[in-house]
């Protein structure tokens, strides 16, 4: 089931997300309609607090990615009881959007490398150090589950350059082709 989009200004983005109970009801469709819900907005990552859940639960698709990075054919995964433990690395610059942010989007500086610690699907526990581009998708996406956005990294004048879109945003003005939730309409 493809589900609406919460987008800036809804509360839900700026809670830091809790982890969940292995027993968590239906964590399977959950995170079968995460992923609808992805790929019919075209995104690479979905955290559940995008779809107003305050869980510490992320879905990342980097298959749509294979033509530029082979090395991500096929990977489709989702991420539970997800949490950083250490950035390192460079500092790289890299233009970034977010679902919650339709029509925005600006470089973001982020390290290189992290280390993670998350739950497969099947719920194995597993801690691993990622680099390259799935390690600046899961800091975008495990910002969510901290109540970040991307637009808590921008400097100043950025935020300033962008305060037009994001008040539009308030006000319930999102130009997008998915099902959003507005502050507007509830
Ligand atoms: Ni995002």
């Amino acid at each position: 089931m493809v589900l609406p989009i919460y987008v800036y200004g809804q509360p839900v983005l700026r809670k830091v997300a809790e982890d969940i109970d292995p027993a968590y009801p239906n964590l399977k469709e959950l995170i079968e309609n995460m992923f609808e819900t992805m790929d019919k907005a075209d995104g690479v990552g979905l955290a559940a607090p995008q779809i107003g859940l305050p869980i510490r639960v992320v879905v990342v698709n980097l298959d749509v990615l294979s033509e530029d990075f082979p090395e991500y054919k096929g990977f489709r995964k989702a991420y539970i009881n997800a949490h950083i433990l250490e950035v390192g690395g460079e500092e790289v610059p890299m233009e970034e959007g977010c679902l919650s942010l339709p029509g925005i989007h600006e470089t973001v500086k982020r390290g290189s490398k992290i280390r993670v610690k998350y739950l497969d699907e099947e719920l194995n526990p597993h801690e691993e150090v990622v680099e390259g581009y799935l390690a600046r998708v899961m800091q975008h996406e495990f910002d969510h589950l901290e109540g970040k956005m991307f637009i808590d990294h921008l400097s100043p004048l950025r935020k300033q350059m962008i305060k037009g879109k994001l008040s539009a945003l308030l006000k319930g003005k999102a130009h997008c082709t998915y099902k959003v939730k507005t502050v507007h309409h509830k």
